[in-house]
Order: structure tokens, then C-alpha cells, then sequence
């Protein structure tokens, strides 16, 4: 089988570098969606695939994506992707690996003038952390066409909304509808990751193919009582909306914990008026919570409403909770995970099948075409984390599981 150049994984190291040094922040990588700095990392990426010969579009989300043409015009493509924007605070590799190993892909055929009966498409989607507006996929929701207009309204953290983001961004919202596929376009969506857990690791293995994607619901929750004086307000008459919050984040942990596969987080909280000198009058915190099996995550995420609902009940707090996240677990197309573990076969000793407990774009491809996930190991399993870290001799593997599984497929999927 055809493997990429012993160069390959440096050059992927290098371009991980580039990208990681377009950040929001001056210390760390934080390269939220619409952002300048998601404009200069997706211009750079297209600069990359048009030197790679590949005809390059940006829809009305901001996905950009690169085409190489093969034999057969009608033929639908195979596409190859993840993403670039990313968390605050973020490791590399999360979403830069794979669109770069795509990109890598799509380089060695071109170095040798290869076209293949399908077209290859390489895509780096917009959105896919959510960190922004608290919805993620955004980008391939667009391309599936489930894209919800209605976020259009939706404010960042700094009141600017969805809408004016995207109008800063060069982009018209109103064309989004555009950038959805047809089922009949793209044969398969395939993914290289991290795994951003220690599994690969303990096994002493490189690369892994994912069978099944865990479900999410993350959730906006608002609690109000009444600001007051630190100083003057009796405890037994406040109505103090930050002890509230901590009761409940407390519960979050202990209902999350036990059933196996099932966590809590709550990983924002903004308390106002926030001085210490104040009582809170009113906390907003986010809880994500996931599961591979949906009935468990179903049944924790009302488990959790219900506490939140007694609490503010006994302290006298009103509370609002919004459902920004939903997403049912989804497995991985069986002949993909196939075409997968044949390319693992020949480049280490044993295949190891795993699930991942992060969302990823695959979920929302696998509702318009096949879609597979190949996972890259990563050191100590760390990830939405500065720490991140991958060898180049991974990345490679990863890149070449890539290339193999694409040639395998297109042989068994040609017209
Ligand atoms: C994406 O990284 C997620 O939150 O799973
Ligand atoms: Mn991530
Ligand atoms: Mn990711």
C-alpha cells in the first residue's frame, strides 16, 4: 500500500505551528468562529490547497473548502475534513490535524499526477467547538443543510450577533441555504482526530478507528435573585443567585457520576454584578453533559433540570434554561470503519476499535453520506488544553491511514 513521503509528518508539524500562531489571545491559541483570526487561518489554509492545485471556495458559513478534480466528472467526491476554529485555551491539534492530513492526501496525488475515479474534496469547517455562540457544527450543519437561520440572532459574549459576525466576516448570511450538499455529491466523509483521551496510548498503538461518537446536550442556565449589600442584608433574607448556582453545580457532579460513559461539566459561569462587595443578583452557567447511550444522558440531563427547578424554588430564585445543544450518539458507517481498519492492518501490528466521548463533525456528515473516523494517539490523552501533543511520526501514520483508506474505498466505489 502506498504510504506517504518520510517528509510528510514534519511538513504537517510545521503547517500545525503556522496555524497555531493565529490566535486571539497573546499567550495560547483561541481562534473562535467569524473571528479575524479564523479569516487569516482560513485564507492560509486555501493558500496551502491552491499551491496543491486544487480549486478553492468559502460558503456563506465560512467552510473552505478545495477541490481536486478526478477522472470521472459526474462521480461524487470523497471528502476529507475537520476543523479550525477552536476553544479558549486551546492544544494544536484539535481539528488543525485533520484538515491538514486531507490537504496531505490530496499532495500526494498531485506530486504524482494521480486522479482517482471521484473528485477529492478537502474541507476545514467553520464551527465546530460552538465556543462563540454556544452551538456547535455549525459549519457542517450548513453543508448537510440543518442549518438553524433562527442562530443568526443568537449574541456572543460581547452582544455581537451571529448575523453581524458573519457580515464582519466577508460573508452574506442569507446564502447559507447555498452551501448545503446533495447526498448524491459526496460517497463518503472521512476524519483524522486526535483521540483526546489515553487510550491509543496505553495500548502503545498510533492510530485507532472510532465506531461510534457519544451524544451531547449543553444547556445555558440563568439564575436571578436580587443583587444587594454584602454588608447589610441579613443571610436568612438573601436571595443570593451565585450559592444557588453552586448548589447546583455540586448535584451536576454527583448525578453524573456513577453510570459508566456519562459526564458532566458545567465550564462557564458569569456572575453579576461581580464585585465582592455584592451580593450576586444573577449567574449564568453552561453544563454539557454526554453519553454514549442517549437513554442515560436523557435521563441525567432531566434529573439535573429537576434539581436546578428545587433549588431555585427554595431560594427564591428564578431560573431560565435553554437547550443550545442536542445531538443523539451516532455510530460510524460499518463498510468506512471496514475500509479503515484494512489501511491500519498494514501499517501497525494490531487494530483497535475505540469510541470517543467528543463531538465531532462526523456526527452531523453521517445524516447526509458515509462518514468514518480514523483517531491519532496523543500524549497523556490531553486535549482542550495548551498541553496537547502529538508526534510527528503520528501525525504521519495518521495522514497515511488516510490516503490508504481513500484509495481503498475509491477502488471499491468506482464508476
Ligand atoms: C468538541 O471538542 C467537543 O466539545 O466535543
Ligand atoms: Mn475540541
Ligand atoms: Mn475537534
Amino acid at each position: 500500500m502506498p504510504t506517504l513521503s518520510p517528509n510528510a509528518g514534519e511538513l504537517l508539524m510545521q503547517r500545525i505551528e503556522q496555524l497555531a500562531a493565529i490566535s486571539e489571545s497573546e499567550h495560547g491559541l483561541t481562534r473562535r468562529f467569524a473571528t479575524p483570526e479564523h479569516r487569516r487561518a482560513n485564507d492560509l489554509f486555501a493558500d496551502w490547497m491552491k499551491q496543491a492545485g486544487m480549486s478553492v471556495q468559502e460558503d456563506a458559513i465560512g467552510n473552505v473548502t478545495g477541490r481536486y478534480e478526478g477522472t470521472t466528472d459526474s462521480a461524487p467526491c470523497i471528502m476529507l475534513g475537520s476543523h479550525l476554529d477552536t476553544v479558549v485555551m486551546a492544544g494544536k491539534y484539535d481539528g488543525m490535524l485533520g484538515v491538514l492530513c486531507g490537504l496531505a492526501c490530496v499532495e500526494h496525488l498531485a506530486a504524482s499526477g494521480q486522479r482517482l475515479s471521484h473528485a477529492i474534496e478537502v474541507i476545514a469547517f467553520a464551527d465546530e467547538e460552538g465556543v462563540r455562540y454556544h452551538s456547535t457544527f455549525l459549519g457542517s450543519r450548513a453543508v448537510t443543510g440543518e442549518f438553524d437561520l433562527s442562530l443568526l440572532d443568537r449574541l456572543d459574549k460581547d452582544g455581537i450577533s451571529m448575523r453581524d459576525a458573519l457580515i464582519a466576516f466577508g460573508k452574506n448570511p442569507e446564502e447559507i441555504g447555498a452551501a448545503a450538499r446533495q447526498p448524491g455529491d459526496i460517497a463518503a466523509y472521512l476524519e483524522v482526530h486526535i483521540e483526546q483521551g489515553p487510550v491509543l496510548e496505553q495500548q502503545g498503538l498510533g492510530v485507532g478507528v472510532v465506531t461510534g461518537i457519544a451524544g451531547a446536550t449543553r444547556m445555558m442556565v440563568t439564575l436571578t435573585g436580587e443583587a444587594g449589600h454584602a454588608g447589610t442584608v441579613p443571610m436568612t433574607l438573601r436571595r443570593d443567585a451565585l450559592v444557588g448556582a453552586a448548589d447546583c453545580i455540586a448535584a451536576i457532579e454527583k448525578i453524573c457520576t456513577g453510570p459508566v460513559d456519562l459526564v458532566g461539566t458545567v465550564g462557564a459561569i458569569d456572575a453579576k454584578p461581580g464585585a465582592g462587595n455584592v451580593i450576586p443578583g444573577s449567574v449564568g452557567f453552561s453544563i454539557d453533559i454526554r453519553a454514549a447511550e442517549d437513554e442515560t444522558r436523557n435521563t441525567a440531563v432531566e434529573a439535573v433540570k429537576d434539581h436546578i427547578k428545587s433549588v431555585c424554588e427554595k431560594r427564591h430564585l428564578a431560573v431560565d434554561i435553554d437547550t443550545v445543544h442536542d445531538e443523539p450518539s451516532e455510530a460510524c458507517d460499518p463498510a468506512l470503519i471496514e475500509h479503515i481498519s484494512g489501511a491500519i492492518a498494514s501499517c501497525q501490528p494490531r487494530v483497535l476499535t475505540l469510541t470517543s466521548g467528543a463531538g465531532h463533525d462526523v456526527m452531523v456528515m453521517s445524516h447526509l453520506t458515509a462518514a468514518g473516523l480514523i483517531f491519532v494517539r496523543c500524549a497523556g490523552g490531553i486535549s482542550h488544553n495548551p498541553a496537547e501533543s502529538i508526534t510527528a511520526e503520528d501525525a504521519w501514520l495518521g495522514a497515511t491511514v488516510m490516503l490508504q483508506t481513500v484509495l481503498s474505498l475509491a477502488d471499491a466505489t468506482a464508476h
